[in-house]
């Protein structure tokens, strides 16, 4: 692959002043990562560019049929300068991944680090230094044939954009309330409920709406054919502590395959901790809060980090976990994680990779 040119800005932005405010996703920062596809050239003019609007047709295929993949990822500032990014092949080998669902030729995962490195280089002085803050890094693909016939595009930018960030929930650490969807469904097996796609999102915009409005933070998808197994909730996989075991659902198509959920899965298995991935029905979880027996429940997710579930409302049925409080692995699991990525503990099961 080529080169990686760098243009910088003539105009740089102000910095935010207050580490302790950070939104997410609105600040983004001076430059961008982008390179262009073209059938017969393959993925070129690799450039790192003043962050801006990109040139794109109305009539771009992104824009009618949605042929587009994303991922995210953070980087970190450990205290000693380091800077940290948590597992970032997995993020590539998965975007790959969803790339073949969306018919996008794939790019070589060693180059995307190495031109998210790049950019990292560039844009270092954005990475906020406040325990709890990371660079949280958007990298997609869109297709940008001007074509209105349904046909996957000849030609699509891959792109990556950073930006500052704290807490994706404004709950931070405290427990969120999840609403269990009932009436609406995010995806179905051979669909593409496993796959990093705008499509998914947008599908769940509506049931995200109606769950905020009863002042739910985030809905519980179930499957979408029986209604009745446990998929994911919003923009997390989702885990419980059943009886002194950690379960979650198998990945079976229709949820995505997170790099947390991965991680917290490897860690509770690191600290001998019993866990299982397989279906779980909802009514599993109704009969094991009535018994006494769900001691936790937690999210999983890039943005969400571990995300404690205080309470869960189930048609008429109100669920409350461990009395609304973060519970014990919840607690250890986001110590752990968030320490090894703030470089803070030692990272077992060698997870950080090192900008350099
Ligand atoms: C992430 O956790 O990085 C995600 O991609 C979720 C996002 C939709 C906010």
């Amino acid at each position: 692959m080529a080169e990686i040119s760098v243009e910088l800005t003539k105009t740089p932005k102000a910095k935010p002043a207050d580490e302790h405010h950070l939104p997410f996703g609105d600040i983004f920062t001076d430059h961008m990562f982008i390179m262009d596809y073209d059938d017969g050239q393959g993925w070129h003019d690799a450039r790192v560019v003043p962050y801006g609007p990109l040139p794109i047709d109305p009539a771009a295929m992104v824009l009618h049929y949605g042929q587009e993949v994303f991922e995210g990822l953070k980087a970190y500032k450990a205290q000693d300068g380091r800077i940290l990014l948590f597992r970032p092949e997995e993020n590539f080998k998965r975007m790959n991944v969803s790339n073949e669902r969306l018919c996008i030729p794939p790019i070589d995962p060693e180059f995307m680090i190495e031109a998210l490195s790049k950019l990292i280089e560039v844009e270092k002085d954005w990475i906020p230094s406040l325990e709890g803050t990371s660079l949280y890094i958007r990298p997609f693909i869109i297709a940008t044939d001007a074509h209105l016939g349904v046909r996957p595009s000849h030609h699509y930018y891959f792109v990556i954009i950073v930006c500052p960030v704290g807490a994706y929930y404004p709950e931070g650490l405290n427990p969120v309330k999840i609403y269990v969807e009932t009436q609406y469904v995010r995806a179905v097996k051979g669909g593409m409920g496993y796959v990093k796609t705008g499509g998914n999102y947008a599908a769940s915009l509506k049931a995200q709406h109606e769950a905020e409005e009863q002042a739910y933070t985030q809905v519980l998808w179930l499957d979408g054919v029986e209604r009745k197994y446990i998929e994911e909730v919003g923009t997390m996989n989702v885990f419980f502590k059943i009886n002194g075991t950690v379960v979650t659902p198998a990945l079976q198509g229709s949820i995505l395959s997170g790099i947390t959920r991965k991680s917290t899965l490897e860690m509770l298995r690191h600290w001998n901790i019993p866990v299982e991935e397989r279906r779980i029905t909802i009514d599993e979880i109704a009969k094991a809060a009535d018994e006494g027996q769900l001691d936790e429940a937690f999210g999983t997710g890039t943005a969400a980090v571990i995300s404690p579930i205080g309470e869960l409302k189930w048609g008429e049925k109100h669920m409350v976990i461990n009395n609304g409080e973060i519970g014990p692995i919840s607690h250890r699991l986001y110590d752990t994680l968030t320490g090894i990525q703030w470089g803070k503990r030692d990272d077992p099961l060698h997870w950080t990779y090192e900008v350099k």
